[in-house]
């Protein structure tokens, strides 16, 4: 089932998530729900606040940026769990992010290109891993989403200013999208 999305401004988009239990109920069926969503919206990764949840689950599929990004060696198909960045290391980077939640608005996030994240996998399965580039990439903008933290608020102060504006009309449901989303009442 195709869940909506919530847009920027929605509360629980800026709270940080709580860790879930193995025999948390219905988990199986969340994450169906999730990847079809977030397939259905063009993304490549979904955080569970990003369907009005406020729980420690986020996944990406990078496999389908392998052909458009050629320093990406092998795409990421994962789901993350309860997870938690162990290390972040190397020389910042920019790249050009955006956001299912936060539609049309791009713009350029420095972050650190090799990390150590600890999770556990859809079966409940611990582990501790190494990701780069684009795939560590989409991980820490997801991992953000369940610490309540949004891309928008790591853009320079005058790209800040500048969408301004749209992000004002995205608060108000005054924006076009083609996936289901939900805006803040
Ligand atoms: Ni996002």
């Amino acid at each position: 089932m195709i869940l909506p999305i919530v847009a920027f401004g929605t509360p629980v988009l800026k709270k940080k998530a709580k860790n879930i239990k193995n025999d948390h109920e219905g988990l199986k069926e969340l994450i169906g729900n999730m990847w079809e969503t977030m397939y259905n919206a063009k993304g490549v990764g979904l955080a569970a606040p990003q369907i009005g949840k406020r729980i420690r689950i986020f996944l990406i599929d990078t496999i389908q940026l392998e052909e458009e990004e050629s320093e990406l060696k092998e795409g990421v198909k994962q789901v993350f769990i309860n997870a938690e960045i162990l290390e972040e290391e190397g020389e910042s980077w920019l790249y050009e992010e955006g956001c299912l939640s936060i539609p049309h608005i791009r713009g350029d996030v420095e972050r650190l290109p090799n990390i150590t994240i600890k999770y556990f996998d859809e079966d409940f399965v611990e582990h501790t891993k190494k990701f780069e580039g684009i795939n560590a990439r989409v991980i820490q903008h997801e991992y953000d989403h369940i610490e309540g933290i949004l891309f928008t608020t790591k853009l320079k102060p005058l790209k800040r200013r500048l969408i301004k504006r749209k992000l004002e009309a995205i608060k108000k449901g005054s924006v076009k999208v083609d996936y289901r989303m939900r805006f803040p009442e």
